[in-house]
């Protein structure tokens, strides 16, 4: 009987879900964000939160019902917990000396915790959590299931949660994030560092990264029509086959439809399938850094004449070949790559940044010339890319680590699958300098076997390898199909080039040229290096030097410097108290240090004209000081005061020098054309001390989307309105209005001020001690009882102390009622809540608080605990707890605690300037109107800059 009963059972739910998948299949795909309201807990506290021994039995913060994340703060992805850390002398110097990693295992764990709703309409949709990136290991819960158990930082996750969520219903995702072993040596943040989405799509519907579409010409000569190859993967969760119908449809760049074509594929069920079309668009507009022009291809799945899926696809249209000769070649012509090696790191906000602070970064980029990013040595967050497509920057894309074993490849197919649409990329990197093995033939194989990877899945793009080699031929150079050159510019590589004439050659990394901005006297124990371009020891190289070789060599196609901006970690060449990298051609926060303008001079058709030092040296008169002229002009005269200190002829790619003996005044500079002509004159003066601070941002206008960032400049003058390149005050901010602080920074490698400011958590933690109890008939599922009722009069129970055995239910089958008392005040109950924690109830519990349920457990390990906020009050308040014991001895664990969490705030935000200039990172909230930012310093007048949130749609999201 019992049998036929659940079989008649099952047919019922068989039926319903054939209809909701039926319902399903109809809805088109949505990709909501996750960003926001997630929250955060350093620390893991639950060392038995795991359980290997059965499914969907997680406790602690993984649990969907007995557990409260009252106490923990809440932060917007995406976040790096890292830059809120203090910094340590015996914390990792390549990390930039935060209290993060071996040593610090205490600070290297923390929780995030989010929870979300799905409709009953959702069922039969397939429901993706996915996370692009988190650093560093990740192991993902929902709903007390383990779901995915992530390794490494750099690389996107996504995980079909379809079965374990619950519809109609409220579910929650925990995330344990363990940053406690690094992956690089370099500052790599740690958490939640980029965005996590919740996707929703019919059970037929393009596979996640299913779809790639890529231009081809004849010899890769981009005259006449494009040929357009489309590669559709179609995913059917249905246990029957289909037939799919695929639509193509490509928009031109200036919004017009340029073709249409289809395909039919049989996709069998549960299995994904590809559809191969190819198509042509005439005429092409192409890309390029100068002319960003996007097409989009709207790929559209039919089922049995409904649509059952849609997407779009950014693409451009170009041709990118490094050649052996002429070098790089973009869309036929001849095309040297100024480029720069990046790590993922900011000023303020750390590896955490938003979309908005990645263009203005790119932006930075290109106001000296940069036409290239290496996205060293991982691959980037998608919106990196995105935004390189539409700025214009090209991408050599960089894989972590090498490695052909099935993780390794799954990485490398990771990253090639989500990235292979973009314009932006012009080459893949298998990994940097792995000098343990790049000469040996274990090295080769597998370097060689990544590449041929590579070919199944983009035949467009070759791979190279950033060799820190000279002309070394074994290993993976032999089999590499672009030779990357990681430093020795000189002979070496004129030597190679002859040995191997057919193959191609980049300048993977470049210069690693030391200099901190403003700074024209090194200190070892400020931390400071002299920003004259001067090589601090023979493997690494002057901008001058490398440029200068590079510039005069097409076929080495130009290169990548070593680095873009300055970064945390890797303080070379000193160690502390200096936390940051000095290679950057900007800082940390994107201002110019004095190379800038020799990369400009060359890298760019500006005329140029730029001297270094600074001019105020109070009680230095006399002393010779070095002055460079960066610029592009043909000759360029220096003069002191007015009188002329000489003129010179400036070389290509070079610089000017001269010694000059410290008198306070102008130290100016003309430069001339070839006819003699004047065409840049410039000065650098002796300032006094700061009288005012300006406060800039980089836009007068952003988006109340919740996500858009205004980036500020604090800038200080003196009275005349010059810019006073040594002013260190200290400026305070306060912001009004729609919109949030969430870093600062000044780009002084050994600052070691706050990023950022975050509240301290501060719990008052109350035992409960003591306990009344009796043993009494089972009333546990009877919510009403009125033993749990405050007014129940427990006067002749007996009092125990919970924890000295005497409050132990002896036989099974029984229950037993346990009542305390919890007195609060109006102060305890002004704060943002109060949780309660109990070290378990063997076997079962039913909780209340002043007789209402607050939860209940089925598992003697579980140790729940519950936000009771809303059921206090004033005064007496009565915790009653029955507690059923199933087998051999029972009863409420000792150890019950009250969490009484108190208002907290953060200090105000603050920073230093550093030689003159400090950034502050403002975020839009999803409010619009305007956001008022004031700044003040000692003895200043206060500065006061507003920005518009302008009303905006946020991108689709989970509430
Ligand atoms: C390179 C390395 C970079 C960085 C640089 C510093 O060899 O690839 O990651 O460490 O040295 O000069």
């Amino acid at each position: 009987m019992k049998i036929m009963q659940i079989r008649f059972l099952s047919g019922i739910v068989c039926v319903a879900s054939l209809a909701a998948q039926l319902s399903a299949a109809e809805s088109l795909r949505e990709r909501l964000s996750l960003d926001a309201n997630w929250k955060f807990h350093l620390g893991d506290d639950w060392s038995k939160g795991l359980r290997l021994d059965k499914a969907g039995a997680n406790v602690g913060p993984a649990s969907e019902k007995t557990f409260s994340d009252a106490a923990w703060r809440t932060v917007n992805l995406p976040h790096d917990w890292a830059i809120e850390l203090p910094f340590d002398k015996n914390a990792d110097m390549n990390h930039g000396y935060r209290a993060l990693g071996p040593g610090f295992e205490t600070n290297s764990i923390a929780w995030y915790r989010r929870a979300f709703e799905l409709s009953k309409a959702d069922e039969g949709k397939r429901i993706y959590l996915a996370f692009d990136g988190v650093y560093r290991d990740a192991t993902v819960f929902v709903n007390g299931w383990i779901v995915r158990r992530h390794e490494g930082g750099y690389y996107p996750f996504r995980e079909d949660i379809s079965d374990v969520v619950k519809y109609g219903e409220r579910n929650v995702i925990a995330v344990k994030v363990d940053a406690t072993k690094f992956e690089g040596w370099f500052y790599e943040g740690a958490g939640i560092y980029r965005h996590a989405w919740l996707e929703k799509t019919a059970p037929v519907a393009i596979a996640p990264d299913g779809i790639f579409v890529y231009s081809q010409f004849k010899n890769n000569v981009p005259t006449g029509a494009a040929a357009i190859h489309v590669e559709a993967d179609v995913l059917n969760t249905l246990t029957n086959a289909v037939n799919a119908l695929v639509n193509c449809e490509i928009i031109s760049p200036d919004g017009k439809s340029v073709a249409k074509f289809k395909g039919t594929q049989k996709v069998d069920g549960e299995l994904p399938a590809t559809l191969k079309l190819q198509s042509k668009v005439s005429s092409p507009v192409l890309w390029s850094p100068e002319s960003p022009k996007l097409y989009k291809l709207i790929t559209t799945v039919s089922v049995d004449g409904k649509t059952v899926d849609q997407k779009e696809t950014i693409f451009g249209i170009r041709t990118a070949v490094f050649d052996p000769d002429k070098g790089f070649v973009l869309n036929g012509k001849p095309y040297t790559i100024y480029g720069v090696c990046n790590h993922q790191d900011h000023a303020g906000v750390g590896a955490a940044i938003p979309d908005a602070l990645q263009a203005f970064r790119i932006n930075q980029l290109k106001t000296f010339g940069c036409n290239g990013i290496r996205t060293s040595h991982n691959p980037p967050t998608a919106e990196l890319l995105d935004a390189s497509d539409r700025l214009g920057m090209m991408v050599m894309e960089e894989n972590r680590l090498l490695g052909s074993d099935s993780e390794n490849l799954r990485k490398w197919d990771v990253m090639i699958r989500r990235d292979r649409n973009h314009p932006s990329i012009i080459i893949w990197s298998v990994c940097n300098e792995e000098g343990s093995v790049e000469w040996n033939d274990q090295g080769r194989n597998t370097a060689r076997s990544m590449q041929n990877y590579v070919k199944r899945l983009d035949p467009t793009r070759p791979v190279t390898y950033p060799a820190p080699q000279g002309d070394t031929v074994g290993g993976i150079n032999s089999v590499i199909e672009v030779r990357g050159w990681n430093y020795h510019p000189g002979p070496d590589m004129d030597k190679y080039h002859a040995k191997h004439p057919q193959q191609a050659n980049v300048g993977t990394e470049q210069a690693s040229a030391t200099s901190t901005r403003g700074i024209y006297e090194s200190s070892r124990e400020l931390g400071h290096v002299a920003a004259y371009d001067a090589a601090p020891n023979q493997w690494v190289t002057s901008s001058e030097t490398w440029w200068s070789w590079f510039g005069d060599r097409p076929w080495l196609s130009g290169g990548f410097v070593w680095t873009g901006f300055d970064y945390r970690g890797e303080p070379s060449p000193y160690g502390w108290p200096c936390i940051n990298s000095h290679f950057g051609v900007l800082d940390t926060c994107g201002f110019p240090k004095d190379n800038f303008y020799y990369y400009q001079a060359w890298w760019t058709t500006n005329t140029v004209l730029h001297l270094l030092p600074h001019w105020n040296w109070p009680g230095r008169e006399g002393h010779e000081f070095r002055v460079d002229a960066m610029s592009n002009c043909k000759e360029v005269e220096l003069f002191l005061n007015g009188d002329s200190l000489g003129r010179k002829t400036m070389k290509r790619n070079s610089k000017l020098t001269w010694k000059v003996k410290y008198a306070p005044g102008t130290l100016s500079a003309k430069g001339f054309d070839a006819a003699g002509k004047v065409i840049a004159e410039t000065k650098v003066e002796t300032t006094g001390d700061a009288t005012r601070i300006e406060l800039t941002p980089d836009r007068k206008t952003i988006n109340a989307d919740g996500e858009d960032v205004a980036v500020f400049s604090v800038t200080a003058f003196d009275a005349q309105g010059r810019f006073v390149p040594v002013a260190q005050n200290k400026i305070n901010f306060a912001i009004e209005g729609a919109g949030k602080i969430i870093g600062v920074g000044n780009g002084d490698p050994s600052c070691h001020e706050p990023d950022t400011f975050v509240p301290g958590r501060s719990v008052r933690n109350v035992a409960l001690n003591e306990w009344r109890w009796k043993i009494l008939p089972f009333p546990g599922r009877n919510n009403s009882a009125p033993e749990y009722a405050p007014a129940f009069d427990d006067s002749s129970w007996n009092v125990v102390k919970a924890g000295n055995g005497e409050a132990t239910i002896k036989t099974e089958n029984t229950t037993a009622i346990y009542r305390a008392h919890l007195t609060l005040t109006e102060e305890d109950l002004s704060g943002p809540g109060v949780q309660i924690h109990f070290a378990g109830c063997d076997d079962e519990g039913w909780y209340f608080v002043n007789g209402k349920s607050v939860g209940e457990t089925h598992d003697w390990d579980a140790k729940p605990d519950f936000d009771i906020t809303k059921f206090l009050h004033v005064g007496d308040n009565v915790i009653a707890v029955c507690c059923r014991n199933g087998g051999a001895l029972g009863g409420l664990n000792p150890s019950v605690t009250a969490d009484i969490i108190a208002k907290s705030t953060a200090s105000p935000w603050s920073r230093s300037l550093f030689n003159g200039l400090a950034q502050i990172i403002v975020q839009s909230t999803k409010d619009a109107g305007e956001i008022k930012l004031t700044a003040t310093a000692d003895g200043l007048p206060p500065a006061t800059t507003t920005v518009n949130a302008q009303p905006s749609t946020p991108r689709p999201f989970v509430p």
